[in-house]
């Protein structure tokens, strides 16, 4: 049987990771500045982490939620404690998408109302729902297709006020900074605006956090920025370190009732450890603040280079805007300088890494950067 050939892939066979950096086969070491696509929260292989899955693997992996799991609760408790969030509810699940799916789901439970709002170049995954409210036709099949959602364009007040005038509102979803869409950051006001319409008109506010929460940003969730509180976060990505996990934090003001939400695999014994490790190491290794100090140094020494159009982000979450003559430069950090990074379209170098990179590798990758930089330079 052949593999069903989805994803345009790089041939390097990684079979060892430990913190920031992965081996391949052949021995050969890289410098992971992607993270798996912003997963690897902790690092690679982080001992804590090993040793919690281990154990908990020795007790049991899987039992489904017809029982009492504590594990999810602890982590719950964990989670409203590091977020700061103490008083919301939990609803765990397995993927991104999938909570985006139960958020969006939820949100029309709760006002009974059927039309989204969304954003320009949104990326919320690729499941019914989630996938109609990501602006990406090639990925939305027909029967995905919905007039349920209305894409408004990026950081427009004026246009968000008409949308709340002429619909009826059931959510508004938006990433505090779109990653697939090229790292760009909402505006704070924005943010405001969003909150102060959802409370008048008794519309959901969706923050999807999916990628730039769990810490990313320096703070927990990058909305929080805004000094505003969501009503719905969605999570996965960073939560579980690369075990399959996701999850939905949810306002008081949304109440649950029997069979409104379920999943056979979500919040099960291993996720929940993967969960709790994170957060500990998180916690005590201080890791926000890690995130806001190197992506704050890589952030300000990144837009010394006079050949960057644009560098954007906040944290560890950066983009690079390059112009389109160095379109080969992740290619050139990649194979030259065996450093992975991640890429938006058309031309932007995505940086992803584990929250506790250090300023060592930060200056590892300056310093690849600029060679790279400048051999075009001569090359020119
Ligand atoms: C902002 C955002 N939301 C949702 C998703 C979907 O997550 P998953 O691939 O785990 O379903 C992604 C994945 O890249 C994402 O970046």
């Amino acid at each position: 049987m052949n593999l069903f050939d989805v994803y345009p892939i790089n041939p390097i066979n990684i079979v060892k990771g430990q913190g920031s950096l992965v081996l391949d086969d052949k021995g050969t070491e890289y410098l992971d500045l992607y993270g798996g696509h912003a997963v690897i929260s902790i690092g690679h292989t982080n001992p804590h982490y090993v040793k919690r899955l281990e154990d908990q693997l020795h007790q049991i992996g899987f039992y489904s939620n017809s029982i009492e799991i504590p594990l999810q609760k602890q982590l719950a408790e964990k989670l409203g404690h590091v977020s700061g969030k103490e008083d919301y509810q939990l609803f765990l699940c397995n993927s991104g998408a999938e909570a985006n799916e139960n958020a969006l789901k939820l949100a029309s439970f709760y006002n009974g109302r059927k039309k989204i709002i969304a954003f320009k170049k949104a990326f919320h995954g690729r499941t019914s729902l989630a996938v109609a409210a990501t602006d990406n036709p090639k990925i939305v099949a027909p029967v995905n297709e919905t007039d349920n959602v209305i894409f408004l364009p990026w950081a427009d007040e004026a246009a968000l006020e008409q949308a709340f005038q002429e619909h009826e509102v059931s959510s508004v979803i938006i990433e505090g900074i779109q990653g697939v869409g090229g790292i760009q950051v909402a505006p704070v006001s924005f943010l405001q605006k969003i909150r102060s319409l959802c409370d008048v008109h008794n519309a959901v506010f969706i923050a999807d956090s999916v990628q730039c929460g769990y810490g990313r940003t320096g703070k927990f969730f990058s909305h929080d920025f805004a000094g505003i509180n969501a009503d719905i976060y969605s999570m996965a990505k960073g939560m579980g370190n690369g075990f399959p996990i996701g999850g939905i934090i949810i306002s008081p003001k949304i109440k649950p009732a029997y069979g409104m939400l379920g999943t056979t695999f979500g919040g099960n014994h291993l996720a929940c450890a993967a969960g709790l490790a994170v957060l500990e190491v998180m916690e005590q290794d201080n890791l926000l603040q890690n995130a806001a100090e190197v992506g704050g140094y890589l952030i300000d020494e990144l837009k010394k280079f006079e050949q960057v159009k644009e560098v954007r982000g906040r944290g560890l979450m950066i983009g690079i805007e390059l112009p389109e003559e160095l379109s080969h430069v992740r290619k050139d950090l990649l194979f030259k300088h065996h450093i992975f990074t991640g890429e938006a379209k058309p031309n932007v170098v995505r940086l992803l890494p584990a929250l506790n990179l250090t300023k060592a590798y930060a200056d590892r990758f300056l310093e690849a950067f600029a060679q790279v930089l400048n051999s075009v330079k001569e090359t020119v």
